[in-house]
């Protein structure tokens, strides 16, 4: 049997008691009880808690959509912001070669565009497809979403120029609601394929729908492995009521205590850097689920050891509000050993014969061992190996823990009505129909 992922609260020992735990735990099960009976805040939003089951008839037709568009282009567009976003560039980085656009094992380049309004970017971009064969995939749930319809009207101008309005149309998916929005009526208008967001699944729980699900299949990873790694998450988190054996309780549950405790701030740590977007999708779906009524812990990431040298100073020894949760991937494969040198110039000869992996490894455990000792909290969650199975894995735990945490905490894990602010007055001083009042107020308050 294949090992799982797992938690270890080894690091919060000194902060948290095992009495504490248990007991918390034990009104954390009601948490989860009220996620999987649908009685608790938000619950039309639940349709991620069953989707490695439900998406299973769909995954052979994004595997032919995304062969399609890797046998007519070499590049793909892929076009969104947040939970349209997020969770397939979390995937894909995750599995990718750490120079993927000059690996020579090569055979398709995916390129993100959507999630910014800045002009360089999109300028720079559509200057480098003008010499791509590229292929779009545009997704937004609501269709109506700013940043993404912006980027895809300049694309769909230029794909449309290059190749003509009908080849143009093959090149394009657009992955949105079934029946509502801008982008499905322009969709339908265009003859473009699509794949449906489901209603009840809000966009930072959408990654194992086609909303990641395709980007991935047509970054060339197995869809399937990652879709199975979260149905054995889902056995061992959403099936598991026995709190001490169930990560998500637990991971859940020690947040929320050390948060009571005066640990306002998470960061999520890893030693690879290719898990660096895998925090940023987390941050999205901890800091969007939890961050509302006054409440929430909020969320940040590290990459170490490179922040070691610049972040690292702080969390040692700054304001004690924080605690780290540390993606420990356990083996890595063994491809580079520092060398032996005669002369011993740099004085690493200590370290010859070792993998780089072995250094890193004990530069995580130092790391966690000197963070602990400096009033840091750690919980660690031990990965088999990066892969898309355990990948799957993660993403379906964080998912549950989080769903559980937000209820812990009494707020609607599935809305995010803060995120309407900066719209409106976007929107404002943009003067959209509809909005000129508030425009006029907010150039006064500017003017001050
Ligand atoms: O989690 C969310 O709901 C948001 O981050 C959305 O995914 C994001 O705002 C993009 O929305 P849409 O898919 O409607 O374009």
């Amino acid at each position: 049997m294949k090992e799982n992922i797992s938690i270890n609260i080894g690091g919060v020992a000194d902060f948290v008691s095992l009495e504490e735990l248990a007991a918390h735990t034990r009104q954390s099960l009601r948490h989860l009880e009220a996620v999987l009976s649908r009685t608790g805040a938000g619950n039309d939003f639940l349709g991620w808690v069953n989707l490695p089951e439900d998406i299973a008839p769909q995954l052979s037709r994004i595997e032919s959509m995304a062969k399609h568009l890797r046998s007519i282009s070499d590049t793909t567009v892929v076009v969104g912001i947040g939970g349209s976003y997020l969770g397939a560039r979390a995937v894909i980085e995750a599995l990718s070669h750490s120079f993927s656009h000059f690996s020579k094992d090569k055979t398709h380049t995916i390129l993100y565009a959507g999630h910014n309004v800045c002009e360089e970017y999109i300028y720079d971009l559509l200057e480098v497809l003008e010499h791509r064969n590229y292929s779009i995939i545009v997704i937004s749930k609501s269709g109506t979403t700013t940043e993404p319809a912006i980027a895809f009207r300049l694309l769909k101008d230029q794909i449309e120029r290059k190749y003509g309005k009908a080849i143009a149309g093959d090149r394009i998916v657009a992955i949105t609601d079934a029946t509502k929005g801008a982008l499905r009526s322009l969709a339908e208008l265009n003859g473009y394929e699509t794949f449906e967001i489901p209603d009840d699944i809000g966009g930072r729980y959408s990654v194992l729908t086609p909303v990641g699900l395709l980007p991935v299949a047509v970054a060339g990873y197995n869809i399937k492995e990652l879709v199975e790694g979260a149905r054995v998450a889902m056995q061992f988190t959403r099936g598991n009521k026995e709190p001490e054996k169930n990560p998500a309780l637990i991971y859940a549950t020690v947040r929320n205590i050390l948060l009571q405790a005066g640990k306002s701030l998470e960061i999520l740590v890893n030693f690879n850097p290719k898990l660096h977007y895998f925090a940023e999708w987390w941050k999205q779906l901890f800091g969007e689920s939890e961050g509302k009524d006054g409440k929430g812990i909020f969320p940040v990431s590290v990459d170490f050891t490179t922040d070691l040298h610049s972040l690292g100073q702080y969390i040692q020894e700054g304001q004690r509000i924080l605690f780290e949760t540390v993606l420990s991937i356990a083996t890595t494969p063994a491809k580079v050993k520092v060398p032996f040198e005669k002369d011993d110039q740099d004085q690493l000869n200590y370290l010859a014969g070792k993998q780089i992996c072995e250094i890193n490894k004990s530069a995580e455990s130092g790391t966690v061992i000197a963070h602990n000792e400096g009033g840091v909290p750690v919980i660690s969650v031990n990965i088999p190996a990066l892969n898309a199975y355990y990948l799957g894995q993660l993403i379906y735990f964080f998912e549950m823990s989080c769903a559980i945490s937000g209820y812990i905490l009494d707020v609607n894990p599935f809305d995010q009505p803060g995120v309407e602010a900066y719209k409106k007055n976007m929107f404002a001083l943009l003067n959209k129909p509809g909005f000129e009042d508030a425009g006029r107020i907010l150039r006064e308050k500017i003017k001050r």
